[in-house]
């Protein structure tokens, strides 16, 4: 999936060039907005975008964009001003918050074809923010109803870094970008469109000439294979289940780390049927799934010198007349059982199946990615994903995320909740106390995962945005997580 927008860097004045859009940054500092980045431009220029500035009361809040016809002294046709917001010292929230105005940029000048932005890159890094942020806010659903057509080309204007570097850092953000669009992608396909069968097709096609190995586990070898639980969470749909295993091994590789997915295609709860408004969203259910896939193949493409396997755990939850029954007794593999109170709470149940199979191969770390529990939404709303389990890799995944500029918050596995998932039926429930809901679900993994070191990421409220879009991010799937991933799997290539 390789990205179609064209993105090239410039030295060039940016009064001076031809573009549809020339893109400028306004920071807020004590209340007074202030033109950011764009060194270049002369005096005249940078008079006339002040006036603007003053005369259209811009502020410089990030996420806030405004356009003007540009004129005067500039050759471009239309001025945008997007505000960067009040300096911070901390440079990762810097970074971020030229993604997030690069993005707002890009998101409202949808249908235009060629976007400049000066914005303020003092360094390689910061050059690859911007770019992330404007391919991130450029995203269009690629088989929805058509909508305004992208931004055809792009270009940063970067006088301070080194165009060597500047090539390397764009090249690192357009495979980011195809990896995050790709993600939201799958959430976005209907869920009548995206079920186990074609998830595995698409991700087949997806590692096509690339470097990642696929194989696909299909109904009948996962019963074979006493997979339990992706057998008794898809045992109600009339498309049944499946487990993807993606492989990237590339020849210098120091470390092996497992990826595991969460790919419910459509939670409708099952017998413990989910009311309609909560089966609204709930095709969102294989985010984690579809952040593994790309992760895996943003990895390749890449060429990390780190051991990759991803797994997808594939099912849709259905009630029928062939649904596992709450009180059903499962086992997963590996022999652990499982009675399963609740329907709805499948999640960890293909996640069971599939960690134990990921831990099998004995990796160096497995990381889980999931939209488990509404509890993830009620502890951190729709921007903040959860983290949990050994506390090296949970470490990790936080510094991971901060760097990649993305919300994860460290959570306990409280040992205290375990018994209130103790059942005479079998070794463990798959309901608990309903207080501190995410913190069980993740105790239930961990039951799972044996010795290895392992993180459990909880993406419910995150992976799904049902309101306005806001800065890069657009309406329905975010894409949240591939960030995290791949940022963690560059980490351990260095270790
Ligand atoms: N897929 C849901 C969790 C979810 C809810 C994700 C809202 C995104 C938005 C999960 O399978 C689920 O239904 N969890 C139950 C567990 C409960 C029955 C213990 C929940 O959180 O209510
Ligand atoms: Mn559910
Ligand atoms: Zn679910």
């Amino acid at each position: 999936m390789e990205g179609v927008t064209e993105l090239k860097i410039s030295t060039k004045d940016p009064a001076r060039l031809a573009t549809d859009a020339l893109v400028i940054g306004v920071a807020c500092e004590s209340g007074a907005p202030r033109i950011e980045g764009a060194d270049a431009l002369g005096k005249g220029a940078r008079a006339g975008i002040e006036r603007a500035i003053t005369l259209l009361g811009v502020t410089g809040e990030v996420g806030e964009v405004t356009k003007v016809p540009a004129g005067g002294e500039l050759k471009a046709d239309l001025l945008v001003l997007t505000g960067t917001g009040a300096p911070v010292e901390d440079p990762e929230t810097a970074r971020e918050r030229l993604r997030r105005a690069a993005g707002a940029a890009l998101a409202a000048l949808a249908g235009t074809a060629h976007v400049s932005l000066a914005l303020p890159v003092a360094d390689a890094e910061s050059l690859r923010a911007v770019a992330e942020g404007a391919l991130f806010g450029n995203y269009r659903f690629a088989e929805g109803k058509k909508a305004k057509e992208p931004v055809k080309a792009i270009e940063l204007i970067a006088p301070g870094v080194r165009t060597k570097d500047a090539k390397g850092e764009l090249a690192r953000a357009e495979a980011i970008a195809d990896a995050v669009h790709g993600a939201r992608d799958l959430v976005n396909l209907a869920p009548n469109l995206l079920f186990p069968e074609s998830f595995a097709a698409r991700a087949v096609a997806a590692a096509k000439g690339t470097a990642v190995k696929v194989t696909v586990l299909d109904e009948a070898e996962l019963r074979a294979g006493g997979f339990g639980g992706l057998i008794g969470v898809g045992q109600g749909s009339a498309r049944g289940p499946r487990l993807v295993k993606l492989s990237y091994r590339p020849a210098r590789a120091r470390r092996h780390i497992a990826l595991v997915g969460k790919g419910i295609t459509f939670d409708s709860g099952g017998l413990s049927l989910k009311p309609a408004k909560g089966m609204e969203t709930m095709k969102n259910d294989m985010a984690g799934a579809a952040a593994v896939l790309h992760a895996v193949l943003a990895a390749a493409r890449l060429g990390l010198p780190v051991a990759v396997t991803g797994w997808l755990a594939l099912a849709e939850n259905m009630p029928s007349g062939s649904a596992q029954r709450p009180s059903d007794v499962i086992t997963i593999r590996g022999g652990k059982t499982v009675e399963v109170l609740n329907t709805d709470a499948e999640g960890r149940l293909v996640m069971a199946d599939a960690l134990v199979a990921a831990t099998e191969e004995g990796p160096d770390a497995v990381i889980d990615i999931a939209t488990l529990t509404g509890a993830q939404m009620v502890a951190l709303g729709n921007q903040v994903s959860a983290v949990m389990g050994s506390e090296d890799v949970r470490t990790d995944v936080v510094a991971a995320a901060g760097r990649a500029g993305e919300q994860f918050w460290p959570m306990p596995l409280p040992d205290e909740l375990r018994a209130s998932m103790n059942t005479p039926m079998a070794d463990i429930a798959n309901i608990g106390d309903r207080f501190g809901g995410m913190l069980v679900a993740g105790l239930f993994l961990r039951e799972f995962v044996g010795e290895t070191p392992w993180a459990h990421l909880d993406i419910a409220g995150p992976a799904f945005n049902d309101g306005a879009p806001r800065h890069y991010v657009p309406k329905g799937g975010t894409g949240v997580g591939v960030r995290t991933l791949v940022e963690m799997l560059s980490g351990s290539a260095q270790t």
